[in-house]
Protein backbone atom coordinates (compact mmCIF):
# COMPACT_ATOMS: atom_id res chain seq x y z
CA UNK A 1 0.00 0.00 0.00
CA UNK A 2 2.72 2.49 0.82
CA UNK A 3 4.40 1.59 -1.90
CA UNK A 4 1.29 2.63 -4.39
CA UNK A 5 1.54 5.95 -2.59
CA UNK A 6 4.70 6.79 -3.39
CA UNK A 7 4.69 5.51 -6.82
CA UNK A 8 1.32 8.13 -6.94
CA UNK A 9 3.73 11.00 -6.12
CA UNK A 10 6.58 10.14 -8.50
CA UNK A 11 4.44 9.56 -11.44
CA UNK A 12 2.86 13.23 -10.50
CA UNK A 13 6.46 14.41 -10.12
CA UNK A 14 7.29 12.83 -13.67
CA UNK A 15 4.63 14.53 -15.19
CA UNK A 16 5.24 18.04 -14.03
CA UNK A 17 9.05 17.67 -14.28
CA UNK A 18 9.47 19.58 -17.54
CA UNK A 19 8.04 22.54 -15.37
CA UNK A 20 11.08 22.25 -12.88
CA UNK A 21 13.81 22.12 -15.52
CA UNK A 22 12.03 25.34 -17.02
CA UNK A 23 12.46 26.60 -13.36
CA UNK A 24 15.99 27.48 -13.63
CA UNK A 25 15.57 29.86 -16.51
CA UNK A 26 14.49 32.71 -15.04
CA UNK A 27 11.43 34.45 -12.07
CA UNK A 28 8.77 35.50 -14.48
CA UNK A 29 7.73 39.07 -13.78
CA UNK A 30 5.10 39.56 -16.40
CA UNK A 31 4.88 43.04 -18.85
CA UNK A 32 1.62 44.22 -17.63
CA UNK A 33 1.95 48.50 -16.88
CA UNK A 34 3.01 48.79 -13.77
CA UNK A 35 2.21 52.21 -12.81
CA UNK A 36 -1.65 50.87 -13.32
CA UNK A 37 -0.48 47.81 -11.05
CA UNK A 38 0.76 49.95 -8.52
CA UNK A 39 -2.30 52.14 -8.42
CA UNK A 40 -4.39 49.10 -7.78
CA UNK A 41 -2.26 48.28 -5.17
CA UNK A 42 -2.08 51.47 -3.21
CA UNK A 43 -5.44 52.78 -4.20
CA UNK A 44 -8.03 49.98 -5.04
CA UNK A 45 -10.34 50.09 -8.38
CA UNK A 46 -14.05 51.05 -8.42
CA UNK A 47 -15.14 49.08 -5.57
CA UNK A 48 -12.19 46.72 -5.28
CA UNK A 49 -10.30 48.05 -1.95
CA UNK A 50 -6.50 48.86 -2.15
CA UNK A 51 -4.65 45.46 -2.16
CA UNK A 52 -2.61 46.88 0.40
CA UNK A 53 -5.28 47.48 3.35
CA UNK A 54 -4.95 43.79 3.68
CA UNK A 55 -2.08 42.50 2.50
CA UNK A 56 0.36 45.51 4.23
CA UNK A 57 2.27 48.40 2.30
CA UNK A 58 4.53 45.87 0.59
CA UNK A 59 2.57 43.21 -0.01
CA UNK A 60 4.50 40.90 2.61
CA UNK A 61 1.00 39.72 4.06
CA UNK A 62 -0.26 39.70 7.82
CA UNK A 63 -0.69 36.93 10.30
CA UNK A 64 -3.36 38.47 12.10
CA UNK A 65 -5.82 38.85 8.63
CA UNK A 66 -4.27 35.85 7.51
CA UNK A 67 -3.44 37.38 4.15
CA UNK A 68 -0.19 36.22 2.72
CA UNK A 69 2.52 37.36 1.53
CA UNK A 70 2.03 38.16 -2.56
CA UNK A 71 4.78 40.80 -3.27
CA UNK A 72 7.70 38.89 -4.81
CA UNK A 73 5.81 36.17 -5.80
CA UNK A 74 6.39 35.12 -9.89
CA UNK A 75 4.07 36.40 -12.10
CA UNK A 76 2.10 33.27 -13.81
CA UNK A 77 1.51 31.88 -10.37
CA UNK A 78 -0.23 35.06 -9.29
CA UNK A 79 -2.15 35.47 -12.22
CA UNK A 80 -3.23 32.51 -12.18
CA UNK A 81 -4.67 32.87 -8.28
CA UNK A 82 -6.05 36.03 -9.60
CA UNK A 83 -8.54 33.72 -12.30
CA UNK A 84 -9.25 31.29 -10.85
CA UNK A 85 -10.46 33.52 -7.93
CA UNK A 86 -12.37 35.42 -10.63
CA UNK A 87 -13.73 32.22 -12.13
CA UNK A 88 -14.52 30.86 -8.74
CA UNK A 89 -12.00 27.45 -9.28
CA UNK A 90 -10.62 28.70 -6.01
CA UNK A 91 -12.51 30.77 -3.53
CA UNK A 92 -11.41 32.35 -0.43
CA UNK A 93 -12.85 30.87 2.80
CA UNK A 94 -11.02 33.26 5.17
CA UNK A 95 -12.72 36.38 4.43
CA UNK A 96 -14.87 36.06 1.41
CA UNK A 97 -13.35 39.21 -0.56
CA UNK A 98 -10.69 37.54 -3.24
CA UNK A 99 -13.49 36.26 -5.39
CA UNK A 100 -15.19 39.81 -5.38
CA UNK A 101 -11.69 41.57 -5.80
CA UNK A 102 -10.73 39.70 -8.47
CA UNK A 103 -13.76 39.93 -10.20
CA UNK A 104 -14.15 43.98 -9.80
CA UNK A 105 -10.89 44.13 -12.06
CA UNK A 106 -10.59 43.28 -15.66
CA UNK A 107 -8.21 40.95 -17.29
CA UNK A 108 -6.17 43.46 -18.35
CA UNK A 109 -5.95 45.25 -14.51
CA UNK A 110 -5.36 41.74 -13.03
CA UNK A 111 -2.15 41.24 -15.73
CA UNK A 112 -0.84 44.83 -14.55
CA UNK A 113 -1.36 44.19 -10.32
CA UNK A 114 0.05 40.70 -10.75
CA UNK A 115 3.13 42.61 -12.83
CA UNK A 116 3.35 45.11 -10.22
CA UNK A 117 3.49 42.35 -7.43
CA UNK A 118 6.09 40.10 -9.00
CA UNK A 119 8.45 43.36 -9.45
CA UNK A 120 8.50 43.99 -5.64
CA UNK A 121 11.04 40.97 -5.45
CA UNK A 122 14.14 42.42 -3.70
CA UNK A 123 17.38 40.73 -3.37
CA UNK A 124 17.93 39.43 0.52
CA UNK A 125 15.70 37.83 2.79
CA UNK A 126 12.35 39.55 4.10
CA UNK A 127 10.28 40.66 6.93
CA UNK A 128 8.85 37.09 7.84
CA UNK A 129 6.39 35.96 10.45
CA UNK A 130 7.10 36.47 14.12
CA UNK A 131 6.58 32.97 15.24
CA UNK A 132 7.12 33.54 19.32
CA UNK A 133 4.55 36.59 19.19
CA UNK A 134 1.97 34.20 17.63
CA UNK A 135 2.31 31.43 19.95
CA UNK A 136 2.05 34.69 22.73
CA UNK A 137 -1.51 35.31 21.53
CA UNK A 138 -1.76 31.60 21.94
CA UNK A 139 -2.06 30.63 17.91
CA UNK A 140 -0.81 26.80 17.93
CA UNK A 141 2.74 27.29 16.15
CA UNK A 142 5.00 23.90 14.72
CA UNK A 143 8.33 22.85 15.54
CA UNK A 144 10.61 24.51 12.36
CA UNK A 145 13.31 21.75 12.81
CA UNK A 146 10.83 19.09 12.35
CA UNK A 147 9.63 21.23 9.50
CA UNK A 148 12.94 21.79 7.71
CA UNK A 149 13.00 17.61 7.74
CA UNK A 150 9.39 17.24 5.67
CA UNK A 151 10.38 20.11 3.23
CA UNK A 152 13.99 18.52 2.63
CA UNK A 153 13.61 14.58 2.87
CA UNK A 154 10.11 14.28 3.03
CA UNK A 155 7.83 11.86 5.62
CA UNK A 156 8.65 8.56 4.12
CA UNK A 157 7.02 6.68 6.05
CA UNK A 158 3.52 8.24 5.47
CA UNK A 159 5.20 8.62 1.94
CA UNK A 160 4.71 12.80 2.19
CA UNK A 161 6.46 13.92 -0.50
CA UNK A 162 9.53 16.43 0.31
CA UNK A 163 7.85 20.18 -0.48
CA UNK A 164 11.68 20.52 -1.53
CA UNK A 165 11.32 18.33 -5.27
CA UNK A 166 8.41 20.72 -6.46
CA UNK A 167 8.87 24.14 -4.34
CA UNK A 168 12.67 24.16 -4.73
CA UNK A 169 15.07 25.05 -1.86
CA UNK A 170 13.73 26.12 1.28
CA UNK A 171 10.37 26.74 -0.80
CA UNK A 172 12.06 29.21 -2.88
CA UNK A 173 9.38 28.27 -5.84
CA UNK A 174 10.12 27.07 -9.36
CA UNK A 175 8.05 28.81 -11.98
CA UNK A 176 6.12 28.62 -13.94
CA UNK A 177 4.32 26.44 -11.73
CA UNK A 178 5.51 25.76 -8.05
CA UNK A 179 4.54 28.80 -6.21
CA UNK A 180 7.26 30.57 -3.62
CA UNK A 181 6.41 29.01 -0.07
CA UNK A 182 9.17 29.90 1.90
CA UNK A 183 8.63 33.31 3.81
CA UNK A 184 5.38 32.68 3.28
CA UNK A 185 2.93 33.43 6.26
CA UNK A 186 3.08 31.05 9.10
CA UNK A 187 -1.17 31.27 9.60
CA UNK A 188 -1.61 31.43 5.77
CA UNK A 189 0.28 28.75 4.82
CA UNK A 190 -1.69 26.83 7.87
CA UNK A 191 -4.74 27.52 6.13
CA UNK A 192 -3.70 26.55 2.92
CA UNK A 193 -2.04 23.02 3.90
CA UNK A 194 -5.78 22.63 5.82
CA UNK A 195 -7.78 23.17 2.77
CA UNK A 196 -5.73 21.47 0.10
CA UNK A 197 -5.78 18.66 3.19
CA UNK A 198 -9.91 18.95 2.88
CA UNK A 199 -10.64 19.21 -0.79
CA UNK A 200 -12.05 22.71 0.21
CA UNK A 201 -9.32 24.32 -1.88
CA UNK A 202 -9.03 21.98 -5.66
CA UNK A 203 -7.18 24.61 -7.91
CA UNK A 204 -3.86 22.62 -8.28
CA UNK A 205 -3.24 21.10 -11.46
CA UNK A 206 -3.40 17.50 -11.49
CA UNK A 207 -4.07 17.44 -7.45
CA UNK A 208 -0.75 17.61 -6.62
CA UNK A 209 -1.09 19.28 -3.64
CA UNK A 210 -3.91 17.96 -2.68
CA UNK A 211 -2.27 14.25 -2.90
CA UNK A 212 0.52 15.72 -0.70
CA UNK A 213 -1.57 17.25 1.64
CA UNK A 214 -3.69 14.04 2.54
CA UNK A 215 -0.79 12.58 4.25
CA UNK A 216 -0.16 14.96 6.81
CA UNK A 217 -0.90 15.17 10.29
CA UNK A 218 -1.78 18.72 11.58
CA UNK A 219 1.37 18.54 13.38
CA UNK A 220 3.09 18.28 9.97
CA UNK A 221 1.18 21.01 8.80
CA UNK A 222 2.23 23.02 11.76
CA UNK A 223 5.80 22.16 11.70
CA UNK A 224 6.16 22.89 7.71
CA UNK A 225 4.52 25.92 7.59
CA UNK A 226 6.70 26.92 10.99
CA UNK A 227 9.95 26.06 8.96
CA UNK A 228 8.89 27.83 5.76
CA UNK A 229 7.77 31.10 7.43
CA UNK A 230 11.07 31.86 9.03
CA UNK A 231 13.12 29.83 6.45
CA UNK A 232 16.10 31.77 4.68
CA UNK A 233 16.94 31.24 0.95
CA UNK A 234 20.52 32.56 1.43
CA UNK A 235 21.57 30.44 4.41
CA UNK A 236 23.65 27.68 4.32
CA UNK A 237 26.24 29.05 1.49
CA UNK A 238 23.25 29.03 -0.99
CA UNK A 239 23.97 33.12 -1.89
CA UNK A 240 23.84 32.09 -5.82
CA UNK A 241 20.81 30.59 -7.23
CA UNK A 242 18.89 30.84 -10.14
CA UNK A 243 16.29 33.19 -8.91
CA UNK A 244 18.60 36.33 -7.59
CA UNK A 245 17.11 38.88 -9.10
CA UNK A 246 20.92 40.88 -9.41
C1 LIG B 1 -10.24 42.62 2.54
C2 LIG B 1 -8.95 42.02 2.52
C3 LIG B 1 -8.26 41.79 1.17
C4 LIG B 1 -8.07 42.69 0.15
C5 LIG B 1 -8.54 44.14 0.05
C6 LIG B 1 -7.28 42.01 -0.86
N1 LIG B 1 -7.01 40.72 -0.46
FE1 LIG B 1 -5.98 39.33 -1.52
N2 LIG B 1 -6.34 37.94 -0.07
C7 LIG B 1 -7.03 38.19 1.11
C8 LIG B 1 -7.09 36.96 1.88
C9 LIG B 1 -7.76 36.79 3.24
C10 LIG B 1 -6.43 35.97 1.12
C11 LIG B 1 -6.25 34.49 1.49
C12 LIG B 1 -7.44 33.72 1.04
C13 LIG B 1 -7.49 32.33 1.59
O1 LIG B 1 -7.01 32.10 2.71
O2 LIG B 1 -8.02 31.45 0.90
C14 LIG B 1 -5.97 36.62 -0.10
C15 LIG B 1 -5.29 35.97 -1.13
C16 LIG B 1 -4.77 36.61 -2.25
C17 LIG B 1 -3.98 35.96 -3.29
C18 LIG B 1 -3.54 34.50 -3.32
C19 LIG B 1 -2.07 34.43 -3.01
C20 LIG B 1 -1.49 33.06 -3.03
O3 LIG B 1 -0.31 32.92 -2.62
O4 LIG B 1 -2.14 32.11 -3.47
C21 LIG B 1 -3.67 36.92 -4.22
C22 LIG B 1 -2.85 36.74 -5.48
C23 LIG B 1 -4.26 38.15 -3.77
N3 LIG B 1 -4.92 37.93 -2.57
C24 LIG B 1 -4.16 39.36 -4.43
C25 LIG B 1 -4.82 40.52 -4.07
C26 LIG B 1 -4.85 41.71 -4.89
C27 LIG B 1 -4.13 41.88 -6.21
C28 LIG B 1 -5.61 42.64 -4.22
C29 LIG B 1 -6.00 44.03 -4.66
C30 LIG B 1 -6.68 44.13 -5.93
C31 LIG B 1 -6.08 41.99 -2.99
N4 LIG B 1 -5.57 40.71 -2.94
C32 LIG B 1 -6.89 42.58 -2.06
C33 LIG B 1 -7.54 39.39 1.53
C34 LIG B 1 -7.59 40.56 0.77
C1 LIG C 1 4.21 17.09 -6.66
C2 LIG C 1 4.51 18.50 -6.53
C3 LIG C 1 4.29 19.18 -5.18
C4 LIG C 1 4.81 18.79 -3.95
C5 LIG C 1 5.66 17.58 -3.63
C6 LIG C 1 4.40 19.80 -3.01
N1 LIG C 1 3.65 20.77 -3.64
FE1 LIG C 1 2.80 22.41 -2.77
N2 LIG C 1 2.00 22.98 -4.57
C7 LIG C 1 2.17 22.31 -5.77
C8 LIG C 1 1.51 23.04 -6.82
C9 LIG C 1 1.44 22.66 -8.28
C10 LIG C 1 0.95 24.20 -6.22
C11 LIG C 1 0.19 25.35 -6.92
C12 LIG C 1 -1.28 25.11 -6.94
C13 LIG C 1 -2.02 26.22 -7.66
O1 LIG C 1 -1.75 26.45 -8.84
O2 LIG C 1 -2.85 26.87 -7.03
C14 LIG C 1 1.26 24.11 -4.80
C15 LIG C 1 0.85 25.05 -3.87
C16 LIG C 1 1.17 25.00 -2.51
C17 LIG C 1 0.71 25.95 -1.53
C18 LIG C 1 -0.17 27.17 -1.77
C19 LIG C 1 0.70 28.37 -2.01
C20 LIG C 1 -0.02 29.66 -2.20
O3 LIG C 1 0.64 30.70 -2.15
O4 LIG C 1 -1.23 29.69 -2.38
C21 LIG C 1 1.24 25.57 -0.32
C22 LIG C 1 1.08 26.25 1.02
C23 LIG C 1 2.04 24.38 -0.56
N3 LIG C 1 1.96 24.06 -1.90
C24 LIG C 1 2.76 23.71 0.42
C25 LIG C 1 3.48 22.54 0.21
C26 LIG C 1 4.18 21.81 1.26
C27 LIG C 1 4.28 22.26 2.70
C28 LIG C 1 4.72 20.70 0.67
C29 LIG C 1 5.52 19.59 1.35
C30 LIG C 1 4.92 18.96 2.51
C31 LIG C 1 4.36 20.73 -0.74
N4 LIG C 1 3.63 21.87 -0.98
C32 LIG C 1 4.72 19.76 -1.67
C33 LIG C 1 2.87 21.12 -5.95
C34 LIG C 1 3.55 20.41 -4.97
Amino acid sequence: MKRVIVSTAAVLMAAMLPSIVMASVAWPKGDGDLANGKKIFTEGKGSVPACNSCHGPEGLGDDNMGTPRISGQFYNFLLKQLEDFATDKRTDTTMFVMNTNAKGLSEQDRKDVATYLASLRKHGDTKVSNLEELKAAGQVVGLPHKGKSLVEWGGNEKGITACKSCHGYNGMGAPPVFPMIGQQRYVYLVNQLKKWRDGSRANDPKGAMRAVAQKMSDDDINNAAAYLAITSFYSSGNTRHAYDPH
